[in-house]
Protein backbone atom coordinates (compact mmCIF):
# COMPACT_ATOMS: atom_id res chain seq x y z
CA UNK A 1 0.00 0.00 0.00
CA UNK A 2 1.26 3.37 -0.88
CA UNK A 3 2.37 5.46 2.39
CA UNK A 4 0.61 8.31 3.71
CA UNK A 5 1.98 11.59 2.92
CA UNK A 6 0.02 14.67 3.86
CA UNK A 7 3.11 16.94 5.24
CA UNK A 8 5.36 15.86 2.37
CA UNK A 9 7.86 14.45 4.30
CA UNK A 10 8.87 10.74 4.30
CA UNK A 11 7.80 9.24 7.53
CA UNK A 12 10.73 8.55 10.10
CA UNK A 13 11.42 5.06 11.65
CA UNK A 14 11.33 5.93 15.18
CA UNK A 15 7.82 7.68 14.53
CA UNK A 16 6.42 4.61 12.77
CA UNK A 17 7.79 2.52 15.91
CA UNK A 18 5.50 4.61 18.45
CA UNK A 19 2.84 4.66 15.97
CA UNK A 20 3.26 0.82 16.25
CA UNK A 21 3.42 0.86 20.31
CA UNK A 22 0.12 2.53 20.23
CA UNK A 23 -1.09 0.27 17.94
CA UNK A 24 -0.66 -3.13 19.40
CA UNK A 25 -1.26 -1.58 22.90
CA UNK A 26 -4.84 -2.14 21.33
CA UNK A 27 -7.98 0.49 22.26
CA UNK A 28 -6.80 2.80 19.77
CA UNK A 29 -9.57 5.79 20.00
CA UNK A 30 -11.67 5.16 16.51
CA UNK A 31 -13.16 8.65 17.07
CA UNK A 32 -10.84 11.61 18.00
CA UNK A 33 -12.29 14.98 18.10
CA UNK A 34 -10.19 18.20 18.72
CA UNK A 35 -11.30 22.03 20.25
CA UNK A 36 -7.85 23.76 18.69
CA UNK A 37 -7.47 26.52 20.67
CA UNK A 38 -4.90 29.21 21.49
CA UNK A 39 -3.58 30.12 18.15
CA UNK A 40 -3.42 33.96 19.43
CA UNK A 41 -2.30 33.57 22.16
CA UNK A 42 1.02 31.40 20.37
CA UNK A 43 1.03 33.94 18.47
CA UNK A 44 1.23 37.08 20.65
CA UNK A 45 3.90 35.17 22.12
CA UNK A 46 5.95 35.49 19.42
CA UNK A 47 4.94 39.13 19.13
CA UNK A 48 3.07 38.50 16.11
CA UNK A 49 -0.12 39.20 14.99
CA UNK A 50 -3.25 36.10 15.97
CA UNK A 51 -3.26 35.83 12.02
CA UNK A 52 0.17 34.23 12.19
CA UNK A 53 -1.15 31.64 14.90
CA UNK A 54 -4.06 30.89 12.29
CA UNK A 55 -1.57 30.47 9.53
CA UNK A 56 0.83 27.97 11.62
CA UNK A 57 -2.08 25.93 13.34
CA UNK A 58 -3.20 24.88 9.54
CA UNK A 59 0.36 22.90 9.66
CA UNK A 60 -0.53 21.18 13.19
CA UNK A 61 -3.69 20.35 11.25
CA UNK A 62 -1.69 18.32 8.53
CA UNK A 63 0.27 16.91 11.13
CA UNK A 64 -2.70 15.40 13.12
CA UNK A 65 -4.11 14.46 10.34
CA UNK A 66 -1.69 12.55 8.26
CA UNK A 67 -0.86 10.86 11.99
CA UNK A 68 -4.51 9.66 12.41
CA UNK A 69 -4.68 8.13 8.74
CA UNK A 70 -1.17 6.19 9.50
CA UNK A 71 -2.64 4.82 12.41
CA UNK A 72 -6.15 3.55 11.32
CA UNK A 73 -7.97 6.52 13.75
CA UNK A 74 -11.24 6.46 11.71
CA UNK A 75 -12.46 9.68 12.26
CA UNK A 76 -11.16 12.72 13.09
CA UNK A 77 -13.37 15.65 13.64
CA UNK A 78 -11.66 19.14 14.25
CA UNK A 79 -14.12 22.35 15.58
CA UNK A 80 -12.27 25.17 13.21
CA UNK A 81 -14.84 27.81 13.71
CA UNK A 82 -17.70 28.04 16.65
CA UNK A 83 -20.75 30.02 15.88
CA UNK A 84 -19.71 32.31 18.54
CA UNK A 85 -16.95 33.29 16.92
CA UNK A 86 -18.71 35.54 14.32
CA UNK A 87 -18.66 38.17 17.22
CA UNK A 88 -15.14 38.03 16.78
CA UNK A 89 -13.32 41.57 14.71
CA UNK A 90 -14.16 41.37 11.08
CA UNK A 91 -10.42 41.33 10.11
CA UNK A 92 -10.16 38.06 12.24
CA UNK A 93 -13.28 36.37 10.77
CA UNK A 94 -12.09 37.70 6.99
CA UNK A 95 -8.47 36.13 7.91
CA UNK A 96 -9.89 32.90 8.96
CA UNK A 97 -12.29 32.52 6.22
CA UNK A 98 -9.51 33.69 3.76
CA UNK A 99 -7.38 31.07 5.34
CA UNK A 100 -9.92 28.28 5.16
CA UNK A 101 -10.80 28.94 1.49
CA UNK A 102 -6.91 29.18 0.36
CA UNK A 103 -6.13 25.65 2.88
CA UNK A 104 -8.79 24.11 0.90
CA UNK A 105 -7.50 24.53 -2.26
CA UNK A 106 -3.95 23.66 -1.80
CA UNK A 107 -4.67 20.06 0.46
CA UNK A 108 -7.80 18.91 -2.47
CA UNK A 109 -5.51 16.44 -4.33
CA UNK A 110 -3.35 15.69 -1.90
CA UNK A 111 -6.74 14.61 0.82
CA UNK A 112 -7.74 12.69 -1.96
CA UNK A 113 -4.68 10.91 -2.66
CA UNK A 114 -4.42 9.65 0.77
CA UNK A 115 -7.74 8.54 1.13
CA UNK A 116 -9.37 10.92 3.12
CA UNK A 117 -12.76 12.04 3.16
CA UNK A 118 -13.57 15.40 3.87
CA UNK A 119 -17.27 16.25 5.46
CA UNK A 120 -18.13 19.32 7.54
CA UNK A 121 -21.07 19.83 10.50
CA UNK A 122 -22.01 23.55 10.77
CA UNK A 123 -23.87 26.73 8.76
CA UNK A 124 -21.68 26.23 6.02
CA UNK A 125 -24.15 28.43 3.70
CA UNK A 126 -22.77 31.63 6.41
CA UNK A 127 -19.38 31.36 5.04
CA UNK A 128 -18.31 33.54 2.11
CA UNK A 129 -19.22 31.75 -1.69
CA UNK A 130 -15.35 31.44 -1.99
CA UNK A 131 -15.23 29.08 0.81
CA UNK A 132 -18.32 27.26 0.32
CA UNK A 133 -17.41 26.79 -3.04
CA UNK A 134 -14.09 25.04 -2.30
CA UNK A 135 -15.53 23.30 0.66
CA UNK A 136 -18.21 21.73 -1.71
CA UNK A 137 -15.55 21.02 -3.94
CA UNK A 138 -12.84 19.21 -1.79
CA UNK A 139 -16.35 17.33 -0.13
CA UNK A 140 -17.45 15.65 -3.72
CA UNK A 141 -13.49 15.31 -4.81
CA UNK A 142 -13.05 12.91 -1.65
CA UNK A 143 -16.65 11.62 -1.33
CA UNK A 144 -15.47 7.90 -2.17
CA UNK A 145 -12.39 7.99 0.25
CA UNK A 146 -12.80 5.61 3.38
CA UNK A 147 -9.24 5.80 5.16
CA UNK A 148 -10.56 8.70 7.60
CA UNK A 149 -13.11 10.44 7.88
CA UNK A 150 -12.19 14.14 8.29
CA UNK A 151 -14.78 16.50 9.66
CA UNK A 152 -14.38 20.01 9.98
CA UNK A 153 -16.90 21.27 12.60
CA UNK A 154 -17.48 25.06 10.68
CA UNK A 155 -19.94 27.85 12.04
CA UNK A 156 -21.15 24.77 14.66
CA UNK A 157 -22.33 24.91 18.26
CA UNK A 158 -23.49 22.28 20.02
CA UNK A 159 -26.81 23.85 21.06
CA UNK A 160 -27.15 24.69 17.26
CA UNK A 161 -26.91 21.13 16.45
CA UNK A 162 -29.40 20.23 19.40
CA UNK A 163 -31.84 22.88 18.27
CA UNK A 164 -31.82 21.37 14.84
CA UNK A 165 -32.07 18.19 15.15
CA UNK A 166 -35.25 18.84 17.68
CA UNK A 167 -36.59 21.25 15.39
CA UNK A 168 -36.46 18.14 12.59
CA UNK A 169 -37.95 15.75 15.23
CA UNK A 170 -40.73 18.17 16.09
CA UNK A 171 -41.87 18.25 12.30
CA UNK A 172 -42.10 14.53 11.77
CA UNK A 173 -44.04 14.39 15.17
CA UNK A 174 -46.16 17.10 13.58
CA UNK A 175 -46.75 15.18 10.43
CA UNK A 176 -47.81 11.94 12.72
CA UNK A 177 -44.59 9.91 11.44
CA UNK A 178 -43.21 9.82 14.66
CA UNK A 179 -44.86 9.22 18.25
CA UNK A 180 -43.52 11.53 20.78
CA UNK A 181 -43.02 8.87 23.28
CA UNK A 182 -41.23 7.24 20.45
CA UNK A 183 -38.09 9.64 20.70
CA UNK A 184 -34.94 7.68 22.43
CA UNK A 185 -31.23 8.50 22.30
CA UNK A 186 -30.96 6.74 19.08
CA UNK A 187 -33.35 9.17 17.54
CA UNK A 188 -32.12 12.03 18.58
CA UNK A 189 -28.55 11.03 17.62
CA UNK A 190 -29.83 10.32 14.16
CA UNK A 191 -31.24 13.81 13.89
CA UNK A 192 -28.22 16.06 14.68
CA UNK A 193 -25.02 16.88 12.21
CA UNK A 194 -23.20 13.69 13.56
CA UNK A 195 -25.74 11.17 11.91
CA UNK A 196 -23.38 9.26 10.34
CA UNK A 197 -20.20 9.59 12.50
CA UNK A 198 -19.95 7.50 15.86
CA UNK A 199 -19.81 9.55 19.20
CA UNK A 200 -15.81 10.86 19.86
CA UNK A 201 -14.22 8.06 22.31
CA UNK A 202 -11.45 11.18 23.12
CA UNK A 203 -11.82 14.59 23.13
CA UNK A 204 -8.56 17.03 23.05
CA UNK A 205 -8.83 20.81 24.00
CA UNK A 206 -5.51 22.64 23.71
CA UNK A 207 -4.44 25.53 25.21
CA UNK A 208 -5.12 24.39 28.81
CA UNK A 209 -8.63 25.97 28.54
CA UNK A 210 -11.01 23.55 30.92
CA UNK A 211 -14.56 23.79 28.66
CA UNK A 212 -16.56 22.91 25.94
CA UNK A 213 -17.14 25.81 24.52
CA UNK A 214 -20.27 24.47 22.98
CA UNK A 215 -18.64 21.93 21.07
CA UNK A 216 -20.66 18.30 20.91
CA UNK A 217 -22.90 18.50 23.58
CA UNK A 218 -25.18 15.93 22.80
CA UNK A 219 -22.39 13.52 21.42
CA UNK A 220 -19.44 14.38 24.01
CA UNK A 221 -21.32 12.23 27.10
CA UNK A 222 -19.00 9.70 27.68
CA UNK A 223 -16.13 10.57 25.56
CA UNK A 224 -12.50 10.51 27.52
CA UNK A 225 -11.16 14.41 27.99
CA UNK A 226 -7.75 15.17 27.31
CA UNK A 227 -6.87 18.53 28.27
CA UNK A 228 -2.85 19.99 27.66
CA UNK A 229 -1.46 23.39 28.41
CA UNK A 230 -0.09 23.23 24.22
CA UNK A 231 -0.94 25.93 22.37
CA UNK A 232 -2.68 24.56 19.02
CA UNK A 233 0.05 25.55 16.99
CA UNK A 234 2.57 23.50 18.76
CA UNK A 235 0.05 20.48 19.17
CA UNK A 236 2.13 18.22 16.94
CA UNK A 237 1.64 14.40 16.28
CA UNK A 238 4.11 13.93 19.60
CA UNK A 239 1.50 15.17 21.50
CA UNK A 240 -1.52 13.18 19.98
CA UNK A 241 0.62 9.83 20.80
CA UNK A 242 0.88 11.24 24.47
CA UNK A 243 -3.09 12.10 24.61
CA UNK A 244 -3.75 8.56 22.83
CA UNK A 245 -1.63 6.80 25.54
CA UNK A 246 -3.32 8.44 28.08
CA UNK A 247 -6.86 7.10 27.23
CA UNK A 248 -5.42 4.02 26.54
CA UNK A 249 -4.54 3.78 30.41
CA UNK A 250 -7.97 4.77 31.62
CA UNK A 251 -11.04 2.23 31.76
CA UNK A 252 -14.32 3.70 30.17
CA UNK A 253 -17.09 2.86 32.86
CA UNK A 254 -20.00 4.18 31.08
CA UNK A 255 -21.83 3.84 34.85
CA UNK A 256 -20.94 0.33 35.52
CA UNK A 257 -18.91 -1.05 38.01
CA UNK A 258 -14.98 -1.29 37.25
CA UNK A 259 -14.14 -4.67 35.68
CA UNK A 260 -12.13 -5.65 38.86
CA UNK A 261 -14.63 -4.69 41.23
CA UNK A 262 -17.72 -6.54 38.75
CA UNK A 263 -15.38 -9.39 39.54
CA UNK A 264 -15.35 -9.02 43.04
CA UNK A 265 -19.15 -8.50 43.35
CA UNK A 266 -19.71 -11.17 41.59
CA UNK A 267 -17.45 -13.79 43.76
CA UNK A 268 -19.56 -12.37 46.51
CA UNK A 269 -22.52 -13.08 45.24
CA UNK A 270 -21.50 -16.47 44.85
CA UNK A 271 -20.21 -17.01 48.17
CA UNK A 272 -23.54 -15.67 49.70
CA UNK A 273 -25.61 -18.08 47.50
CA UNK A 274 -23.50 -20.93 48.56
CA UNK A 275 -23.13 -20.20 52.24
C1 LIG B 1 -8.39 28.85 18.13
O1 LIG B 1 -7.47 29.76 18.57
C2 LIG B 1 -8.87 29.12 16.72
C3 LIG B 1 -10.23 29.62 16.63
C4 LIG B 1 -11.07 29.75 17.61
C5 LIG B 1 -10.70 30.01 15.31
P1 LIG B 1 -7.90 31.16 19.18
O2 LIG B 1 -8.02 32.15 18.07
O3 LIG B 1 -9.10 31.02 20.03
O4 LIG B 1 -6.63 31.52 20.07
P2 LIG B 1 -6.63 32.07 21.54
O5 LIG B 1 -7.51 31.18 22.37
O6 LIG B 1 -7.16 33.47 21.50
O7 LIG B 1 -5.21 32.00 21.96
C1 LIG C 1 -13.34 27.27 20.76
O1 LIG C 1 -12.31 28.19 20.98
C2 LIG C 1 -13.71 27.25 19.31
C3 LIG C 1 -12.71 26.70 18.42
C4 LIG C 1 -11.57 26.16 18.77
C5 LIG C 1 -13.04 26.75 17.03
P1 LIG C 1 -12.62 29.66 21.49
O2 LIG C 1 -11.31 30.32 21.68
O3 LIG C 1 -13.59 30.32 20.59
O4 LIG C 1 -13.34 29.37 22.88
P2 LIG C 1 -13.56 30.30 24.15
O5 LIG C 1 -14.16 31.58 23.68
O6 LIG C 1 -12.22 30.53 24.78
O7 LIG C 1 -14.46 29.52 25.05
MG1 LIG D 1 -9.39 30.57 21.97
Amino acid sequence: MKPISLTNTEQKDSDKQLQAQLIEQGQLPEHIAIIMDGNGRWAKSRGNLRSFGHKAGVDSVRDITEACAQMGVKYLTLYAFSTENWRRPKMEVNALTRLLASSLRKEADNLNENDIRLETIGQIDRFPDKCQRELKEVIELTQDNSRLNLCLALSYSGRWDIKEAVKRLARRVKSGEIDPEDINDEMISCHLSTADIPDPDLIIRTSGEYRLSNFLLWQLAYSELYITETYWPDFRRKELYKAIHSFQERERRFGKLSKDEQKKQAKLHVQELTT
